[in-house]
């Protein structure tokens, strides 16, 4: 089994480098892959109140009858909930589904600018982690903008910053960003959703160079760069085949390569400054 390695976030809570994402998957078909996922050595849930899922990760965590502390568990702050009391009602309400009484990381999950919800939540969320109700908290989608006014507000700085982040939209700049303030960047839709990313030629070609497949070296290429990740797959194959990236390393040559695959596309047309979900 893969011993994946952990990062340590800012506040000395570690995280797993690689888990499993776990977006647009009904609460049954989610108990089912957590389980798996944690039977082939996953240690890392994502998920949000907005996946409307949160019942099925907590479900796939019991089933497996790992220790509680042995399961790194993400949660979100969807954008309704946004708010001081709010916020904190509705992260007690995502421990009821998920039938846990703590999460290890909680983020606010758009920033939603238009609402101007953020800061009072992120106020909400310290109280949550003064009080033991998550181990960290962090935030997601967040630009400069954003981080700036969580840091003229508060002390505590964010854990991760999860943002897309793929060989199509690589994020140097904000990743830069996130590093000087001593924020982890997390990527999601590390695969791009799978599909057009994994079929270009040139992560084949760096493939067949390693034995490995399109996904793997996409993979490698978040973990090398010091990225965690979760990328979602439905099947046991997927999901073993998706972990197994700790044995090998990219050469430069192979990251040059897979840089020309950078032309700023992302999956969903999501810009943090104007998208809006709630
Ligand atoms: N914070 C945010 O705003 C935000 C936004 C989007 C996503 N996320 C998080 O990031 C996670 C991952 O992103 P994502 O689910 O959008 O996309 P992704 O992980 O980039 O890609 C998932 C897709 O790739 C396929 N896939 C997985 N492994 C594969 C492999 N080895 N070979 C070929 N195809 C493979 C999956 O198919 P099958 O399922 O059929 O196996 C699925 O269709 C989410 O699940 C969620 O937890 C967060």
């Amino acid at each position: 089994m893969t011993a994946v390695p952990t990062v340590p976030l800012n506040n000395g809570v570690a995280i797993p480098q690689l888990g499993l994402g776990t977006a647009r998957l009904p609460d049954e078909e989610t108990r089912r892959i957590v389980r798996e996922a944690l039977e082939v050595g996953y240690r890392f849930v994502d998920t949000a109140a907005s996946y409307e899922n949160e019942r099925g990760v907590g479900e796939g965590i019991a089933d497996s009858g790992l220790p509680r502390e042995e399961v790194f568990v993400s949660t979100k702050l969807r954008g309704r909930d946004q708010g001081s009391d709010s916020a904190k009602e509705a992260l007690r309400s995502s421990l009821d589904r998920l039938g846990l009484d703590f999460v290890d990381l909680y983020l606010i999950h758009w920033p939603l600018p238009r609402l101007d919800r953020y800061v009072a939540s992120w106020q909400a969320m310290e109280e949550l982690l003064a009080e033991g109700l998550t181990r960290a908290i962090g935030v997601s989608n967040f630009l400069p903008e954003h981080l700036d006014r969580l840091a003229a507000a508060s002390s505590t700085v964010p854990a991760v910053n999860q943002i897309e982040c793929h060989p199509r939209e690589p994020q140097l700049e904000q990743r830069a960003d996130d590093a000087r303030r001593g924020i982890v960047t997390e990527s999601w839709s590390p695969l791009a959703n799978g599909g057009e990313l994994l079929r270009q030629p040139v992560l084949a070609e760096v493939g067949a160079r390693h034995g490995r497949t399109p996904a793997q070296v996409v993979l490698r290429w978040h973990v090398q760069q010091g990225l965690v990740t979760f990328p979602k797959a439905s099947s046991r194959g997927r999901l073993v085949e998706n972990l197994d990236v700790f044995d090998f390393a990219l050469t430069d040559q192979d990251l040059a390569g897979i840089a020309t695959l950078a032309d700023g596309t992302r999956v969903d047309g999501q810009f943090p400054d104007v998208w809006e979900e709630f």
